[in-house]
């Protein structure tokens, strides 16, 4: 196993864009699990299969590949980068991640992935399932209106038409979705860093992160921090 921070929060939290900066700091691989979860559901989509068939999606998600180079998402080599953030996919994403085949499949996924490379992995269940053992964990949580605001600014930027309302909407029932689901739901790790992201700078979280993961890790073979 090579080095692991986690990265654990709802949507919006900032963790992907924490995640992100953290990991090309340290020199680090980014391990995007929500990406795999899209990709599975986008997949389901594109074949035509019943989302809520739990046999048939377990299945599907047996037969293709995901894989993360960097700034990429391929689903079975095709560059799916874009096409899993649509508003649609982010609705029907919550199929796959309620899916025990799909969990028990992405979860060895990311365990190869991270034991190839050193991992910033960010999701809902890193610190809490999948790394239970990872000597840095933290898990990020912003004003849910705030967060509403980052995801539509998101949607926005994308050229997706959807109003604040809806994505408010949609994140209140992806929360509860996410929190009280019996299989791996969004909780923090006992032993992970709390971080509250309302009103402060992606810098100011991704510099408590990087310090934090530079600790935890070793810092001594870990390439230098900027100077400013
Ligand atoms: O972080 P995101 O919005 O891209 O995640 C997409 C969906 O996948 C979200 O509904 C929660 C789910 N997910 C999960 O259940 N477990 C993970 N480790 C990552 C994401």
């Amino acid at each position: 196993m090579r080095r692991v921070v986690t990265i654990d929060g709802p949507a919006g939290s900032g963790k992907s864009t924490v995640a992100r900066i953290v990991a090309e700091r340290l020199g680090w691989r980014l391990l995007d699990t929500g990406a795999m979860y899209r990709s599975v559901a986008l997949a389901a989509l594109r074949a035509g299969i019943d989302l809520a068939d739990e046999e048939a999606l377990g299945t599907l998600a047996s037969r293709i590949t995901v894989s993360l180079p960097p700034g990429q998402v391929l689903l079975d080599d095709q560059d799916v980068t874009q096409a899993i953030r649509t508003v649609e996919v982010t609705r029907v994403t919550r199929f796959a991640a309620e899916n025990p085949k799909v969990r028990q499949i992405l979860a060895f996924w990311q365990r190869a992935f991270a034991a190839e490379n050193d991992t910033i992995t960010e999701g809902r269940d890193q610190g809490t399932v999948v790394f239970p053992d990872a000597p840095c964990k933290f898990f990020l949580t912003a004003d849910p209106n705030e967060r509403a605001r980052r995801r539509h600014a998101e949607f926005l930027d994308r050229g997706e038409s959807i109003s604040f309302d809806e994505v408010l909407c949609d994140q209140q029932r992806r929360d509860a979705e996410d929190t009280e689901r019996t299989l791996a739901p969004l909780r923090p790790a006992e032993d992970a860093t709390l971080i509250d992201t309302t009103g402060r700078t992606i810098e100011e979280i991704a510099t408590i992160v990087e310090a934090a993961a530079r600790r935890c890790s070793g810092e001594a073979s870990l390439p230098e921090p900027p100077q400013s």
